[in-house]
């Protein structure tokens, strides 16, 4: 482990959310009456870091955030409730951040985004040589279609590198959510340890099925990396050195919310992997955690629903 205490770095959006839950999908041109409205943080980022915090683990998100403006600060106080460290966040002035509206179909668990931003930057290269990476026991980063982005995955290889060749420590462990069909995605996909692969970046690239995915894009990382694909429903599988593992989902009573289940599945997997368990059993610890989480609204209280379910969260 890196620094004394455990923590996770995770790196990539932050925006507000304006969640609208209904009990169907509106149809065009009609009213819908809406169950309740919510306003919270969102962004894959800021929701790793959420659900870690209910999982009991310190995290510092680094994303752009305007906390001068209203949404900024209502969405830094949201997290903060949360425990999430939101002081290493390049700060921005001047703009907006962005905007995502979901409905919410509590009937089917779907969730539609209407996304909105104006020119919201995303994190920058010069600001992230600001962190000292060697207080994490864990680095994630949310990739995008962003040059910076490419450059800072970068960098945080090189400096693993000269610090495992000091001898005197061992590299920080690096994982990948690659969501977004883009070069540069592809690009620093080698440079990680655990790369996780969505299902609908799995399926552009032609692979139709987990196995399919495995076998695809497996090819593309380091030797030694390890490879996840979430696939829904039908649970997840992963790939690396110690084999090829499937876990079932585990799929609530009723499905209410499947907004930000890939970014719950991401942060019970490095949670698991940094803590040192095996692949198989983080793989099946993920999608426990991303299966509650479906059951209910949000994400506040899931750390409390797995222990009532008498699932380990140490
Ligand atoms: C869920 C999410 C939402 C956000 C959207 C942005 O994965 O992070 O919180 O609105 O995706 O892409």
């Amino acid at each position: 482990m890196a620094g004394n205490e455990f923590k996770i770095l995770c790196i990539g959006k932050v925006c507000l959310d304006e969640l609208l839950y209904c009990d169907s999908y509106p149809v065009e041109d009609t009213v819908l009456r809406v169950l309740d409205r919510k306003l919270s943080s969102g962004g894959n980022a800021a929701n790793n870091c959420k659900v870690l915090a209910e999982l009991g683990v310190k995290s510092d998100l680094f994303g752009t955030l305007n906390v001068k403006s209203t949404t900024g600060s209502l969405i830094k106080e949201e997290l903060e409730s949360f425990g999430v460290n939101v002081s290493q966040c390049e700060l921005i002035e001047g703009c907006e951040i962005p905007i995502a509206i979901s409905i919410v179909n509590e009937g089917s668990g779907s969730r539609t985004f209407l996304y909105y931003t104006e020119d919201w930057p995303e994190v920058s290269y010069e600001a992230f040589l600001n962190i000292d990476l060697s207080q994490y026991s864990w680095i994630h980063v949310e990739m995008r279609k962003n040059d910076q982005l490419k450059q800072i995955v970068q960098r945080i290889t090189e400096w693993n590198s000269k610090r495992a060749a000091s001898g005197k420590h061992s590299p920080v462990p690096v994982s990948l959510e690659v969501e977004n069909n883009d070069d540069r995605c592809l690009e620093v996909m080698p440079l990680a340890d655990f790369v996780v692969v969505s299902k609908d970046f799995a399926r552009v690239h032609g692979y139709n099925s987990m196995p399919e995915a495995l076998d695809g894009l497996y090819g593309h990382l380091k030797p030694g990396a390890t490879l996840v694909v979430p696939w829904a429903e039908e649970g997840a599988a992963a790939r690396g050195p110690e084999g090829v593992f499937y876990s079932p989902a585990f799929p609530p009573e009723r499905v209410v919310d499947t907004l930000g289940a890939g970014d719950t599945f991401c942060a019970g997997l490095m949670l698991a992997l940094a803590r040192g368990r095996p692949l198989e059993q983080s793989l099946k610890f993920a999608c426990q955690v991303a299966g509650t989480k479906v059951g209910v609204r949000g994400f506040r209280g899931l750390g409390d629903l797995l222990r009532q379910r008498g699932v380990r969260l140490q």
